[in-house]
């Protein structure tokens, strides 16, 4: 089964934008639990603009589902992913001046420092994911480090839906589909995220080879129009569809 992981921090992101103590979002996290969603993911951020320290105590506490940890490759996240030894930890590249994670990581020139980066990770018994564009260098490099996942950029497919840019949206797509064949191939677990709607869902939940989306920003959103249940719950019914 296609396995969906839902993104809370732009519920944080409302709540920062009045240093308020709500939205909460750990109440969204165990309500897209009741929609449906067979994980909740988080990313705290170096400069903690949206996710605080705090949510990831409160939502290791509360969740029953397991947590996908977000976090840049620093010392300072690797210390808080081994103390919380979340089910998965997710290793994005992070620029402070981004408005979001705009590219994916480099791991084939970062071989060697990744591979150290990720090995406590791993013997603390959480499943490592790198967050990489569809990149047959990046695949393998992610592959040699020992990371058990990678998952799959999509922000620029859903960039060129979005700008009209169909022929340009086909060619990544295309590249999409023949990455996610490539790294299951060498056994890596495939998963995809980032920027993906209702519109654009669909072509990713058919490739057989991945396990898992992780979408965010569009469902906080999409929330405000239909409320976070029947928002999620329409996107796994896109998903199911897609997928059969
Ligand atoms: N996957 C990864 C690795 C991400 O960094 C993000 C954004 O935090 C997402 C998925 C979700 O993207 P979006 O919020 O655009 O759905």
């Amino acid at each position: 089964m296609l396995r969906l992981g839902v993104n809370i921090d732009h519920v944080a992101t409302v709540r920062n934008a009045r240093g308020s103590a709500y939205p909460d979002p750990v109440r969204a996290a165990k309500l897209a639990e009741e929609a449906g969603a067979d994980g909740i993911t988080a990313h705290l951020r170096e400069d903690r603009r949206h996710i605080a320290d705090a949510d990831i105590d409160a939502l290791m506490e509360a969740l029953s589902v397991p947590l996908n940890f977000e976090m840049a490759a620093t010392d300072e996240m690797q210390a808080i992913a081994l103390r919380h030894k979340p089910h998965a930890v997710c290793i994005v590249p992070e620029k402070r001046e981004e408005r979001t994670t705009e590219g994916g990581l480099e791991v084939a020139r970062e071989e060697n420092k990744l591979a150290h980066f990720i090995a406590p990770l791993r013997d603390a018994g959480c499943r490592v994911s790198i967050f990489i564009a569809a990149d047959k260098a990046q695949i393998e490099a992610a592959n040699r480090i020992g990371a058990q996942v990678i998952e799959l950029h999509t922000g620029a497919y859903c960039d060129f839906h979005y700008e009209g840019r169909f022929a340009e949206r086909d060619t990544e797509l295309a590249r999409l589909t023949e990455m996610a064949t490539f790294a299951h191939s060498l056994g890596l677990e495939v998963h995809a995220g980032h920027g993906l709607t209702y519109e654009t869902v669909q072509p990713i939940a058919a490739l057989p080879e991945v396990m898992e989306l992780n979408i965010g920003h569009f469902l906080i959103g999409e929330s405000i129009f239909r409320g976070l249940d029947p928002a999620i719950q329409e996107m796994r019914r896109l998903m199911d569809e897609a997928r059969s």
